[in-house]
């Protein structure tokens, strides 16, 4: 990011996110077109970020959605999805946000539990209809990523797992309101290493010839999402490597003829084109350590304290000696820290810091906690550009 910014940014009020529009078209248009080229589906995670604009752009570009509530799927309605490319998933859905499913006529209800298999099978027949699902499975594969963000071990409350599957059959023959279409997979986000994708299609690969082999003429297979991206520098790595990452399913999972691959990408798409902005309000001097205090806090970004996750940090008001400091925010907990021994430039009070890669899971994880208002967003088209040399990324 440009660290030059003009007087005028001293208007902003922070802490606010920065979204840079034109990074977010190009990796929306890179993910696009690697898909459309080997005839993949792509349906967005809402969840990464549901920011209104971050969502019509993604929606413009024909991705479906991957929502986790109802009011996701109400959201990416509103913001221009085609309900009948919505996926929706979650271990907890309410009997409201089914039959939200099930008004909107969404593509499919990814079933979580056979509970679930049966309310869905109720709320369907009241409205005299057929809902179509997945078997979300839990394949018990180890994402090899941070633990909370890992759901596709057999220890994890997320999926059905292969010993279910008879009972998931034998349930089907029963509930005559739901049609099984297809079969749905995702073992965790930020995965670095590829060869976790590898094991996915391996065992995708065991359990749709299973489904097979047992009379299912599955027509769908979503792997779901995962991708991760590179934190450490933003810059070097502005758009994951989509079309590496697709080809690793194009050469090991093996789909039956007519059956169709979908996608469920978050992170990869959002990451890296939105940064928490704040302001420094000051600068602690210590025997041993050195604290930025900052406007922003756990509240605004919460990936830090939740994961320990990493977010370049950036002073981009000051060009002065390199230093070292821990960048902490306000708020009133010990792990509102968003990292320790930066080496940032000299800081001083009012100096523009900020956190990149915010894009995914930042401001839609935001709290009120300490009553703190939630943070405002700009987008790089509505900032002239001589007013914000952010811009210039
Ligand atoms: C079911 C499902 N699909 C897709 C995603 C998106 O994952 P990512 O942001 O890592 O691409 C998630 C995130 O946790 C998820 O739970």
């Amino acid at each position: 990011m440009n660290r030059t910014v003009t007087e005028k940014l001293a208007g902003i009020i922070t802490p606010l996110y920065y979204y840079d529009v034109d990074l977010l078209k190009k990796t929306v248009e890179t993910a696009k077109s690697e898909a459309d080229k080997r005839g993949y589906i792509l349906h967005y995670a809402t969840k990464a970020n549901a920011n209104p604009k971050i969502l019509k752009i993604i929606f413009a570009a024909g991705f479906g959605a991957d929502c986790v509530s109802g009011n996701e799927i109400l959201r990416s309605v509103e913001c221009g999805v085609a309900p009948a490319l919505i996926t929706f998933a979650g271990v907890g859905k309410t009997d409201t946000e089914i039959n939200t499913g099930l008004d909107n006529d969404i593509f499919t209800f990814n079933c979580e539990s056979i509970p679930e298999m049966e309310n869905i099978d109720r709320l369907a027949e009241a409205k005299g209809k057929t809902a179509d699902i997945s078997i979300r499975i839990n394949p018990d594969v180890d994402a090899k990523t941070h633990e909370y963000i890992s759901t596709g071990k057999k220890e994890n409350k997320f999926g059905i797992s292969a010993w279910d599957f008879e009972k998931v059959i034998e349930k089907l023959k029963i509930l005559k309101n739901l049609n099984l279409i297809s079969l749905h997979f995702h073992v965790g986000s930020q995965i670095m290493d590829t060869s976790v994708f590898v094991e996915v299609c391996s065992r995708v690969n065991s359990f749709n010839q299973w489904f097979k082999e047992r009379g299912f003429d599955l027509e769908h297979i979503n792997v779901g999402g995962g991708l991760g991206i590179d934190y450490h520098t933003p810059d070097k790595n502005p758009i994951p490597d989509f079309a590496s990452y697709f080809a690793i399913f194009e050469q090991n999972l093996k789909l039956y003829p007519g059956q169709k691959l979908h996608f469920e990408p978050g992170r990869s798409i959002v990451a890296q084109c939105g940064s928490l902005i704040s302001r420094v309000l000051y600068v602690k001097e210590g025997k041993t350590k050195n604290f930025v205090i900052v406007d922003a806090g756990m509240t605004d970004l919460i990936r830090p304290a939740l994961y320990h996750a990493h977010h370049h940090i950036e002073n981009l008001s000051s060009n002065g000696a390199q230093k070292i400091y821990d960048v902490a925010g306000p708020i009133c907990e010990s792990a509102d820290c968003f990292d320790r021994d930066v080496h940032l430039p000299e800081t001083k009070r009012g100096d523009f810091i900020a956190l990149r890669s915010a894009g995914a899971y930042g401001e839609v994880m935001a709290s009120q906690y300490n009553l703190r208002a939630i943070p405002g967003s700009v987008f790089s088209d509505e900032i002239p550009v001589k007013e914000c040399e952010i811009n210039k990324i």
